[in-house]
């Protein structure tokens, strides 16, 4: 598995590869979502879950996850009910930075102080107008660097001292 470096997750108003992922508390979302990046000419790739079938969040956020890392895309969006588990989930990962953020201002400091490369959002949680506000602010967002650069530099080392 590659890790991606810290500071590296692509940001601009430029079409980018965005993988997305969810489980079934999220799928209506997660159809939003894709009409969104796509209508904004995002290429999207669609992971599933594809319908409201229960399955487990761990494997969605697996499955994204392992695409990120190997280069298949240069974000993620990913989906749970809450967004708790998939969010946890999500940053098993070495090189995953997954922000669960419930509005605009959460999403903008994903990108800004923490360089989220994957976005993680609540289809029971979060509205179809939120969604869309806090998918804008995170897609827009670029990554400050400086004294923050040093923390995530910090977080890779320690992970990998002490690895989960
Ligand atoms: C599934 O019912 C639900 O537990 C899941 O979508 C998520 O909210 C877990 O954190």
């Amino acid at each position: 598995m590659t890790t991606l470096e810290e500071g590296t997750a692509r940001y601009g108003t430029g079409p980018m590869r965005i993988l997305v992922a969810c489980d079934h508390g999220a799928f209506e979302l997660k159809q939003q979502v894709v009409s969104y990046l796509q209508q904004r000419g995002h290429e999207v790739i669609d992971l599933g879950t594809n319908g409201t079938q229960s399955v487990d969040y761990p494997d969605f956020a697996g499955k994204l996850c392992r695409a990120l890392l190997a280069g298949t895309g240069e974000r993620g969006v990913l989906m749970c009910g809450t967004g708790i588990g998939i969010s946890i989930a999500a940053n098993r990962f070495p090189g995953i930075r997954a922000a669960l953020c419930h509005d605009e201002l959460t999403a903008r400091l994903s990108r800004l102080h923490n360089d989220a490369n994957v976005l993680v959002m609540g289809g029971r949680t979060t509205g179809p107008a939120t969604a869309d506000a806090i998918l804008a602010a995170w897609l827009k967002t670029p990554f400050e660097g400086g004294r923050h650069q040093r923390r995530l530099a910090s977080l890779e080392q320690q992970h990998q001292k002490e690895p989960a």
